[in-house]
């Protein structure tokens, strides 16, 4: 297997179509480990990742603690609300702090924007960006990409529509780098006060003020996030009435193909942004896209922390 070329995964923008591809390929080898009665591979046994979470999360922070672990990884979560960050530490001392007791890999989700970059800057170790601000969600949207290659067997040339909350996600902005990158035919839909201008420059897609030029014909639903911690009222005074014009339910999923998948990155606003039965529906892959985390995790430690060039052992 060829060595990953990164020392970090900061954001899709930094990787180009032959990146994306190694990841998911070595994804692939490491996605039966999971389903096995033994679920371990020794291939990063006696390296050190940490998990480094100033926010919230339940997918992304288990999913690379569990993904470390089946690799034979020592996973250290630090919980940042019974660290000594509680004590005014700052983000710089926290990591040199951390890196002083020489990890391979430091996993960090950060509030600001930026600041996966700036401990990459200042660690002498692989960092993986678990999502900063509003920035990027970089194995986020590798894992949605293994989601769908997996179900529709391509990238290429695919119609995803995106649906909701694009201002406040960095989801929707990883997303949008990285299928572009395969030719995706990227439509988003939301409230203009929900979509910041110039997206469609910035990220060469098509925004719609209302679903149905998203939905028709799309290959790929992806419904986001309603970020209530984030909205100002002005920005959304009503919720029922978002869900009205911006709810995907099985009238607005008629729309798109016949086959096509829905995701949904977590957590998720039943009956706000998603109807539950579509959520729960056939063409929902949401639990899916759980499972490709852990395989799509398993990948970027091995690439970022296993020997370059070795074979990942998992086959
Ligand atoms: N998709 C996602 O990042 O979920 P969590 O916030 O639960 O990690």
């Amino acid at each position: 297997m060829p060595a990953f070329r990164h020392a970090h995964l900061l954001d899709i923008a930094s990787l180009d179509r032959e990146d994306v591809l190694h990841i998911l390929d070595t994804g692939e080898a490491f996605f039966g480990v999971s389903r096995r009665p033994v679920r371990k591979v020794p291939t990063l046994r006696g390296k050190t990742v940490i998990n480094l979470f100033y926010e919230a999360s339940t997918r992304t922070r288990t999913s690379f603690e569990i993904a470390g672990k089946r690799l034979s990884a020592d996973m250290v979560n630090m919980s940042v609300s019974t660290s000594s960050v509680k004590k005014g530490e700052s983000l710089y001392d926290t990591c040199k702090t951390l890196e002083a007791m020489h990890p391979d890999v430091v996993v960090i989700r950060h509030a600001s924007s930026g600041a996966a970059a700036y401990v990459a800057s200042k660690l002498d170790c692989g960092v993986i960006n678990a999502g900063d601000g509003m920035h990027a969600h970089p194995s986020q949207a590798l894992l949605d990409a293994f989601t769908i290659r997996r179900h529709r067997g391509t990238l290429e040339g695919l119609k995803v529509a995106i649906c909701g909350d694009v201002a406040h996600s960095r989801v929707a902005r990883s997303n949008c780098r990285l299928l572009r990158l395969f030719g995706c035919d990227v439509h988003i839909a939301g409230p203009r006060t929900l979509v910041p201008p110039h997206f469609a420059e910035a990220f060469d897609v098509e925004v719609h003020d209302s679903l149905a030029p998203a939905l028709e014909g799309a290959d790929v639903v992806m419904c986001l996030r309603i970020q209530r911690e984030r909205l100002g009222e002005a920005l959304l005074p009503s919720l029922r009435e978002y869900s009205r014009v911006f709810g995907v339910g099985p009238k607005q999923l008629a729309m798109a193909k016949e086959d096509a998948i829905v995701m949904h990155p977590g957590p998720m606003n039943r009956g706000v942004e998603i109807d539950p039965a579509v959520a729960d529906g056939p063409q929902s892959v949401v639990l899916d896209q759980v499972e490709a985390g852990v395989a799509v995790r398993m990948a970027l430690l091995y690439l970022l922390a296993g020997e370059a060039g070795a074979a990942p052992e998992a086959a």
